[in-house]
């Protein structure tokens, strides 16, 4: 659906995710931009309430290790899940974990915040979608783990907006139903 020909409205409009994803992943240029419209979030009082952690190649195997240990810490011993924390991360071939950095302001409460750097994860997955590549937000309970936000590097009032998996899509874009504004619009 979304290539790198689509139109911005296109793009937007016709947006789904990919959870088949594969290499290559996006050049370290193509990451730059990526995270440059991350950057553009919009954000209240210039907080820069949000930073981007990439974890791409053999550092995906550090991040598996990272869920695996949060899955143990809450008293996981199945096998087969903590196998499954493990291999997460290597579900595409860059994983952009989106953190909620958060700044103690009179005006701007956490709230706020969290709209920016869900605003900010948004941009990147849009960005990477207009590069040609598909992404997937994911969060699950790594997002407010405070073992998987200090492995990020992450303060103790942050956590983690998304992880965003990143690559080529593989396989047929998902068919999603088309909804009916009418459904959610109203005029005041
Ligand atoms: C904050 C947030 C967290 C999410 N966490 C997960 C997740 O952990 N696992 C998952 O499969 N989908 C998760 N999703 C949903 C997918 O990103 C995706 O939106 C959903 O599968 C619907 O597909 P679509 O984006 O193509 O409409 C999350 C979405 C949001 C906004």
């Amino acid at each position: 659906m979304n290539d790198n020909n689509s139109s911005p409205i296109q793009l937007l409009t016709e947006r789904v995710s990919h959870a088949r994803l594969g290499l290559p992943g996006p050049s370290q240029d193509e990451l730059d931009t990526i995270m440059r419209a991350g950057m553009r979030a919009p954000d209240h009082a210039m907080l820069r309430p949000w930073r981007f952690v990439v974890v791409e190649g053999e550092r995906r195997d550090a991040l598996g290790e990272v869920f695996k240990e949060s899955l143990r810490l809450r008293g996981v011993t199945d096998g087969a899940r903590l196998n499954k924390a493990l291999e997460a991360p290597l579900r595409a071939p860059v994983v952009i974990s989106v953190l909620l950095n958060f700044k103690d302001h009179p005006k701007v409460e956490r709230n706020e915040q969290i709209g920016s750097a869900a605003a900010a994860t948004y941009a990147v997955s849009l960005a990477a979608n207009a590069l040609g590549f598909g992404s997937i937000w994911r969060t699950g309970l790594y997002a407010t783990d405070p073992h998987v936000i200090s492995a990020l590097g992450g303060g103790d009032e942050d956590e983690v907006t998304g992880f965003l998996y990143i690559g080529t899509r593989e396989g047929p874009s998902k068919l999603t139903p088309e909804l009916d504004p009418e459904d959610y619009i109203t005029h005041f």
